[in-house]
């Protein structure tokens, strides 16, 4: 039993619990008892717990109870928050207990230590005031032995060692007197008592009349707890592994960094000033420069490495010391040996190869003057003055080869090739790169070029300075401008560097497909060579010795696996390509190579000779054949000739007539000009109806329309004058133009033929729709001895003063006997298809 001094004496009650034992057969328990309702906690049966008595009502309860026999009923309330608990507040089980200690506190809150007995069932409320009593029946467990119950109690005990080692709530008295029960049932209440659980829970095991029941609900109980402390202690070992990582290595590094300084050696930050500082002084900067690098580099000296500046300077220190500023490529200045390469990597080309030969003796000469000496060099300063400020412009459709001499030029010269195309740049800052003080800024692109090819005198060609644009965002053709003026691309500005770079060594050439659209100062600077199309004979010698032997190579083949007979290649270029260049015939030849190629490899064929039966096995099925001739099957349709950036092209005029009273009506998007010479011609063909065998009566009560098709495409110029001229001559007649001629001209209202420009490119068209019959202004006779002999060979030439010499050949007055057999000559798929079809 339990001996316990007198009250008021408090002492730890740890220590009072400790080692007591509570026998069977305890102090009888009353049949009434006064009851004391417990908030937040259940008392179990022999266990020995504090409590704090606040509430009047139960602070009566204990004084008077410590004056009698000390027992009372402790009961848990379902409903804690009850404000004066009754009956009906109080959980119908409860425990009867000792009440061993009372202390008073000056706040008057009453400390008792009370030593559970046994449970008690409440069987009836016999008072509620000034405090409830109740008749009470003693319900004692039921406790079985056996293997279960030990196993039980086993298991109870490893996972309470287990909670124990995981928490630290528990005082070490409290699970050592745990541990050391020999009853299932103490060790029951005991662990129920000192382990985190819900209120209700705890009641639960009270109630439950098994002790082995109890056991089994605690052992959820806590192999739960158990989980989440084990789970809580991963967690927090976790992050504090983490973070100790962390901790490590900036301890480390700081230690490092003392060691280093002990050593006499630089942290990570003064090696990285140090290097750059000698970067600066071997990268030969001039003097603006150099001085503008070491601020910078000093300013990132006293900056931490962290900070956002820090990276922003040492990326343009980087962009500085890493410009070529001294780096020069050394010129092979052997004009034959140029030559030599000029002629490896472009057929033909004849005068823009003496040109650009020229241009690089005028170079050596000078360079070899200025070697001999400073007189020397004053006597062809007017050389220099003459040619530093030319800059060479490749003019001239696509896929003529005007990108592909810069190259050679390069080749030839051993310097570095750059290629900046300038099709849409709109913005100077492209071309001079942002102020420092932008986020993410960036050197231009000429600065970029620069750095990227490593050397101050590479051969840079700006390509497509035809496509430049002009807008809001400032004119890049004016930086252009100042990158191209010898006077002023010796100390350039870029934006971004901030200090000028020398650009005055570089060699700049530019292309264009139009020259009307280079800002004239631009257009001032440059020596224009005009580059054209080029004729189908032209073309197969090009694919033949250039563009085949690189696709091969390109693709893996040998030179003796793949062979294009020449009526390939022609069928090819007719009926696969549409262009004034050898852009696209060189991607089709591409395209069989690659066919060529896979069968290689896959062994089903060794070689290939192509012949131009076998080409739409390669390529498929043609997608352009000669429309020309059906298009003009039906009167009011003639075939003009058009000059256009990407080379010539035909140009179909369409007239049409419906009753009305006069009405004109143009459509295709044409420009004033070319509306202007419609009406011209219309007025013409007016006032000689005549003549011309047309009803004038009836034309009183027509509308004309007048449409050029491809209406997307704006048109414009004199020269479709004389087609359309034309067209309206064979609507009013009702006689179909003859199907294969072409014409330009400009017409005058009295019927004069006017020279036009673009003669050689028309005719190029002309010639690449098939067309046989060519009619031209005879001022432009002299363009004839532009064109290539076998164009010259394949077509008849019309020269013309007047218009009625063109409807001449149209309607076949004089030539309709030669047109008409040219016409039956002719062999083409498209027409035969045709054929098949109307007789079918
Ligand atoms: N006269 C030529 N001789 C050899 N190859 C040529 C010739 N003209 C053009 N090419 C080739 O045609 C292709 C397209 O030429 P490219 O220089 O890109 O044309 P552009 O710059 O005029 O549009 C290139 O592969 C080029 O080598
Ligand atoms: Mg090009």
């Amino acid at each position: 039993m339990l001996g316990f001094p007198g009250l008021g004496q408090l002492k730890d009650p740890g220590k009072t619990g400790q080692g007591d034992k509570t026998e069977e057969g305890g102090p009888a328990i009353p049949a009434e008892l006064p009851i004391l309702p417990l908030k937040n906690t259940a008392v179990l049966p022999l266990t020995v717990l504090p409590l704090a008595v606040q509430k009047p009502r139960s602070v009566r309860l204990v004084d008077d109870v410590v004056v009698a026999d000390r027992m009372v009923a402790l009961v848990a309330l379902k409903n804690p928050d009850a404000e004066e608990p009754g009956p009906q507040d109080a959980y119908g089980m409860g425990t009867a207990a000792i009440i061993h200690r009372m202390a008073r506190a000056p706040d008057g809150t009453v400390h008792i230590i009370v030593q559970g007995l046994e449970r008690v069932r409440i069987t009836e409320f016999t008072q509620t005031e000034p405090y409830m009593r109740g008749k009470v029946e003693a319900a004692p467990d039921v406790l079985e032995e056996g293997v279960e119950m030990e196993a039980l109690v086993r298991s109870t005990v490893e996972l309470f060692r287990r909670l124990v080692g995981l928490s630290a709530y528990l005082p070490e008295e409290v699970v050592s007197n745990t541990l050391n029960t020999e009853d299932p049932r103490q060790l029951a209440y005991l662990v129920a008592t000192s382990t985190r659980m819900e209120m209700a829970t705890r009641q639960e095991i009270l109630e439950l009349d098994r002790v082995s029941d109890k056991l089994r609900k605690l052992i959820a109980v806590l192999s739960r707890e158990v989980d989440v402390l084990e789970l809580g202690k991963k967690i927090q070992t976790d992050v504090q592994s983490g973070m100790e990582k962390v901790q490590r290595e900036y301890v480390l590094r700081e230690q490092l960094k003392a060691i280093k300084k002990e050593l006499g050696e630089e942290d990570e930050q003064a090696v990285e000033v140090r290097e750059l500082r000698q970067k600066i002084e071997a990268a030969g900067m001039p003097e603006e420069a150099k001085k503008e690098a070491l601020r910078e580099v000093e300013r990132l000296s006293s900056l931490p490495t962290a900070a956002a500046e820090y990276s922003v300077i040492r990326t343009y220190l980087g962009w500085l010391t890493d410009l070529p500023w001294q780096v020069n490529t050394k010129d092979k200045l052997d004009i034959s040996a140029a030559r030599r390469v000029l002629d490896e990597d472009h057929h033909d080309l004849e005068r823009i190869k003496e040109r650009i030969l020229e241009y690089l003796a005028v170079r050596k000469l000078r360079q070899e003057r200025a070697q001999a000496g400073t007189e020397a060099m004053q006597a062809v300063d007017h050389i220099r003055r003459e040619r530093e400020g030319v800059i060479l412009c490749f003019v001239g459709p696509p896929g003529v080869g005007k990108t592909s001499l810069g190259q050679s030029i390069a080749r030839a010269l051993g310097r570095q090739f750059i290629r900046q195309s300038l099709g849409g740049v709109h913005d100077e800052a492209e071309i001079r790169g942002h102020r420092r003080t932008y986020i993410g800024a960036m050197p231009g692109r000429i600065i970029q070029a620069i750095r990227r090819v490593g050397s101050r005198n590479p051969v840079f060609m700006l390509d497509e300075v035809d496509k430049i644009g002009n807008d809001f965002r400032g004119d890049p053709s004016s930086a252009l401008l100042e990158v191209l003026d010898p006077e002023q691309n010796r100390e350039f500005r870029d934006n971004y560097l901030d200090v000028p770079f020398d650009l005055s060594q570089v060699m700049f050439i530019t292309t264009a497909n139009v020259l009307d659209t280079i800002p004239a100062p631009l257009r001032d600077r440059m020596e224009i060579l005009q580059l054209s199309g080029y004729a189908e004979d032209e073309k197969v010698a090009i694919a033949t010795n250039y563009l085949i032997p690189r696709q091969v190579r390109e693709n893996g083949l040998r030179a003796d696996e793949v062979t294009f007979e020449e009526g390939a290649l022609r069928r090819i270029i007719r009926e696969y390509t549409r262009e004034a260049g050898v852009r696209e015939l060189e991607r089709q030849i591409g395209m069989v190579c690659r066919k060529v190629a896979t069968h290689v490899a896959e062994g089903t064929a060794q070689h290939a000779a192509v012949s131009a039966e076998a080409v739409p096995d390669y390529l498929g099925k043609a997608p352009y054949y000669y429309e020309v001739v059906e298009r003009t099957q039906i009167p009011g349709v003639a075939t003009g000739l058009a000059w256009t950036p990407a080379g010539g092209d035909i140009l179909f005029i369409e007239a049409t007539k419906m009753k009305g009273h006069q009405g004109f009506t143009l459509t295709g998007q044409l420009g004033e000009v070319m509306r202007e010479s419609a009406q011209a011609a219309l007025s013409y063909v007016r006032s000689k109806a005549k003549e011309l065998g047309i009803d004038e009566e009836a034309l009183a009560h027509l509308d004309i329309h007048l449409h050029v098709p491809a209406g997307a495409v704006p048109k414009d110029g004199p020269s479709a004058g004389v087609a359309m001229a034309t067209a309206l001559a064979s609507l009013l007649k009702n006689v179909p133009v003859q199907g294969e001629l072409g014409m330009t001209g400009e017409i005058t209202l009295r019927g004069q033929v006017l020279p036009v420009g673009g003669i050689k490119e028309k005719v190029l068209a002309a010639h690449r729709a098939g067309l046989k019959v060519v009619c031209l202004p005879r001022r432009n006779e002299r363009d004839l001895s532009e064109l290539p002999e076998d164009v010259r060979n394949d077509m008849k030439f019309v020269l013309v003063d007047r218009v009625e010499q063109v409807f001449d050949v149209a309607f076949g007055n004089s030539e309709g006997h030669k047109g008409a057999q040219i016409q039956t000559e002719q062999k083409q798929p498209g027409r035969q298809g045709e054929n098949g079809m109307a007789s079918g």
